[in-house]
């Protein structure tokens, strides 16, 4: 392995919103992706805090549907159309990768060290952030495309009746992912000299 094969995949990865069905591994070979994400990625005190279900095909498209029927609750009938449009886009991906935090990992860590229990809710949001980022990154470097959304807390309740999820696991992000349809298009980058500085070379 060199550092390049990683830099490479950090700069493959996109939010690739034309997604389709057609995954260039089989389906059991995604799910190892992100199941080889939850064993490797570091967690605060390796607390392992983080929790994630994949959906694919019939259970992906439910989760839209579910986003849906939630969003129809709160955005105006006659504004509806782009969402609709939008999560249209999602469901025609091929799964979805639902990140949590186990809320009773952090409470437990709290009490066992009270001297960092401000910390622990926000440590945990940096390794839910880290499993994101390793799926997302490893995605792209299988030639799978995927774009990050938060639909969180508004589905919290009817993902949570239809998956079975724990009560203690808080929903924190979705990662849509599929074959690509369209790649994602040029990047903005904001000046580099301002966001990194070094010293002592
Ligand atoms: C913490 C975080 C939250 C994000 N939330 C969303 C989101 O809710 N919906 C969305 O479409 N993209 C979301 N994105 C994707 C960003 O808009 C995207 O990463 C950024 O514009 C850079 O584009 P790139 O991913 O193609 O490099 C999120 C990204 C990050 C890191």
């Amino acid at each position: 392995m060199t550092h390049q094969t990683l830099q490479e995949a950090a700069r493959a990865r996109r939010s690739v919103y034309a997604l389709n069905k057609t995954l260039p591994l089989p389906a059991e070979e995604v799910a190892a992706i992100v199941k080889h994400a939850v064993l490797h990625t570091p967690s605060a005190f390796n607390s392992q805090s983080t929790r994630v279900v994949v959906l694919f095909g019939a259970e992906h498209e439910k989760l839209w549907q579910l986003t849906e029927q939630a969003l129809r609750q709160i955005v105006p009938a006659d504004k509806f159309a782009p969402t609709a449009q939008k999560l249209a886009g999602f469901a025609a991906a091929a799964g979805t990768v639902l990140f949590f935090e186990d809320q009773s990992v952090v409470r437990g860590l709290q009490a066992q060290f009270p001297a960092y229990a401000a910390n622990f809710p926000v440590w945990a949001e940096h390794a839910d952030a880290m499993h994101q980022y390793a799926v997302w990154t490893t995605f792209a470097a299988a030639g799978i495309g995927a774009n990050l959304q938060h639909y969180n807390p508004v589905i919290d309740a009817a993902v949570a009746e239809q998956w079975q999820i724990p009560a203690d696991w808080t929903l924190r992000a979705q990662l849509v992912f599929g074959g690509i349809a369209a790649p994602a298009g040029e990047k903005q980058f904001a000046p580099v000299a301002e966001r990194f500085k070094v010293y002592g070379l």
